[in-house]
């Protein structure tokens, strides 16, 4: 059985037909990119995942059970900052754990820690959100939905705000978080080069109605290893050349071509 399976799944709105019928199987620890365009339903299909909104027909199951309403099961950081404004940084944070029954208060107080050093805030940790940067807030987002401890992150273009060096960093850090607590990751991304650099596997979608153009295996190419170096070599250049063509022909009005 796979871990998680899309069956058939499309989406349409009245009579406009957003997301053709797909199939795709997800092992779990798997960290996915959804690439396409602009417009092409990237979001639409996250929100399937998470439950915010069901598929017109077709189901996606978790280990073999189809999933309705939102739990904790699948983690969401949304494209906007969705940072609390009432909570200071690390209450932000602290209140992904409140569910948590497997850390005490004292294992709570540390992965806030923890998390906080990660998305690079420890000195904010007592500033509110409406003291802090956009870029800051959608960091807060991040290591509060990490902090929840749910199997399936689902990040619908969580860095697009933020500065290219801390992109990198954020980057390479999803990937150690993600392989040291096999998180399944679902990251959308309408960049070549972020989808290439952090993925195991790209899923090149057209634009709307999104179809799948390609499943590219980035792991088989790029092994699954990657460091500040990766962007550097042939393979990646190759890698993300291949996609580059695959969004350009993908139909967007806003591809990433120059
Ligand atoms: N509730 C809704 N009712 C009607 N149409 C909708 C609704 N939500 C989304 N759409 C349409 O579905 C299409 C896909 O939207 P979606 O937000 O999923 O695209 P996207 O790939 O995430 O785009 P972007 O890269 O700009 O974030 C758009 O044309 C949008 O107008
Ligand atoms: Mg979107």
């Amino acid at each position: 059985m796979s871990f998680l399976r899309f069956e058939g799944v499309a989406k349409s709105y009245g009579a406009v037909e957003i997301v053709a019928p797909f199939d795709l199987d997800v092992a779990e620890g798997e960290l996915l990119a959804f690439l396409g365009p602009s417009g092409c339903g990237k979001t639409t299909l996250m929100r399937m995942v998470g439950g915010l909104e069901r598929p017109s027909s077709g189901r996606i199951a978790l280990r073999g059970e189809t999933l309705g309403r939102p739990d904790r099961r699948r983690g969401m950081v949304f494209q906007s900052y969705s940072a609390f404004p009432w909570l200071t940084v690390a209450g932000n944070v602290a209140y992904g754990m409140r569910y948590r029954r497997d850390l005490d208060a004292e294992a709570k107080r540390a992965a806030t820690a923890r998390l906080l050093a990660l998305v690079g805030l420890t000195e904010f940790a007592d500033a509110y959100p409406n003291r802090i940067s956009g870029g800051m807030r959608q960091r807060v987002a991040i290591a509060r939905t990490l902090a929840a401890g749910s199997e399936i992150l689902l990040m619908d273009e969580p860095f697009g705000a933020l500065d290219a060096q801390r992109r990198e960093l954020l980057q390479l850090a999803l990937r150690r978080i993600q392989r040291e607590e096999r998180k399944t990751v679902i990251f959308v991304t309408h960049d070549v080069e972020e989808a290439a650099f952090l993925a195991d596997r790209v899923i090149a979608f057209s634009a709307r109605p999104a179809r799948i153009l390609e499943m590219v295996d980035v792991a088989g190419r790029l092994g699954a290893e990657r460091t500040l170096e990766t962007r550097e070599t042939a393979d990646f250049f190759a890698l993300r050349n291949h996609l580059l063509h695959l969004v350009r022909g993908a139909g967007g009005a806003e591809g990433d071509a120059p």
